[in-house]
């Protein structure tokens, strides 16, 4: 069991595969060009995996393969499979914004991938078109459908902003109604990379927008995760995810791996070590002994607390680099 600095059980591992994306969303990267990391200091497949193993062997048992946009990396599916073939069962999730699925959603289930959390933040092709900086909705759509059919568990981000899509929270509502897929409204998380033109929602206003139409009882949390559920008067849930609370700092089981091998405790903190000399040399014990150390020291709860909102800090880190 992998236990943390402050007695929390960690147990699940994000991996960032790249940071590069076919998308330039307003809310993480609208600005051209970029200075991307080189393509020769991201770690392979089988360098990752060295962690990967590292990490399940203390005690890791579910997994999320995040960007940029994962399926932008050749033979994602051949990662899956390792990772798989190595612990058969393991909840293994993927984040991507769908653009590439119909053409990878049978291969990654194949592969051995449970879920998938897709991006979808407008049913208007020119607001979405608007958001992702470029016509994105038509393949989309297509992506999201064709995960559906091979018997991918697909949830839907949304992150509502002010004068873009806040209109559109009861739509997107309905659309993952009519499909059994799960919708979860993300408060927009200020950060130095975005369109700094940009206002999100807060919380309470998503949740005022859905009890426009609907009467909504509150759920609670579901376990570890830094979403609230909620339920509708028909049965349908829903989440919010509200990282401006730090309420679900306390159950934190969660570290991050980066595609060039940083290894990050909290999201918000710029602090981390990187495992990437270890694994480069096969050195197993060494990329054990940076796990221990991110451990010890991951800290207690994230930087943005309520009654900071005012003049809460911005990350500076991106989040195509960790992948939210
Ligand atoms: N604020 C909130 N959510 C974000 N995401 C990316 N950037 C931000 C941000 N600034 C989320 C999107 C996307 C996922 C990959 O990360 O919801 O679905
Ligand atoms: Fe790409 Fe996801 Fe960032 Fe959009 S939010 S630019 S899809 S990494």
């Amino acid at each position: 069991m992998l236990i943390d600095g402050h007695g929390r059980e960690v147990n699940y591992l994000r991996i960032s595969v790249t940071e590069r994306c076919n998308f330039r969303c307003q809310y993480c990267m609208p600005e051209k060009p970029f200075s991307w990391v080189p393509k020769e200091n991201l770690l392979s497949f089988e360098e990752l995996f060295l962690f990967v193993k590292v990490a399940i062997d203390g005690g890791v048992n579910k997994i999320r393969l995040t960007g940029g946009e994962p399926l932008l990396r050749a033979d994602l599916d051949t990662f899956i499979k390792m990772i798989d073939e190595y612990k058969p069962g393991l909840d293994l999730a993927l984040t991507t914004n769908a653009y590439l699925l119909p053409q990878a959603a049978q291969r990654l289930k194949d592969a051995g991938l449970k879920r998938l959390n897709i991006s979808l933040d407008s049913l208007k092709a020119d607001v979405a078109a608007k958001i992702a900086g470029k016509d994105v909705l038509g393949q989309v759509f297509k992506g999201i459908d064709k995960a559906l059919e091979v018997g991918l568990k697909v949830k839907i981000n949304m992150v509502p902003l002010k004068g873009i899509n806040d209109d559109e929270i009861l739509d997107i509502l309905e659309y993952g109604k009519a499909r059994g897929i799960k919708v979860r409204f993300i408060e927009y998380m200020e950060n130095a990379h975005a369109d700094q033109a940009l206002k999100g929602m807060h919380g309470k206003e998503i949740l005022a927008k859905v009890k426009e139409k609907h009467m909504i009882k509150a759920l609670g949390r579901e376990g570890a995760s830094p979403s609230f559920n909620y339920l509708l008067e028909d049965g349908t849930e829903f989440g919010l995810i509200d990282p401006h609370k730090h309420d679900f700092c306390e159950n934190c089981n969660r570290i991050r791996l980066t595609a060039e091998g940083n290894l990050i405790p909290c999201l918000y903190f710029d602090e981390a070590l990187s495992i990437a000399e270890s694994v480069k040399k096969g050195d197993i014990q060494g990329a054990a002994d940076v796990l221990a150390k991110v451990l010890k020291d991951k800290p207690k709860e994230n930087r943005w607390s309520e009654e900071e909102l005012e003049d809460r800090e911005i990350s500076k880190r991106a989040f195509y680099e960790t992948g939210g």
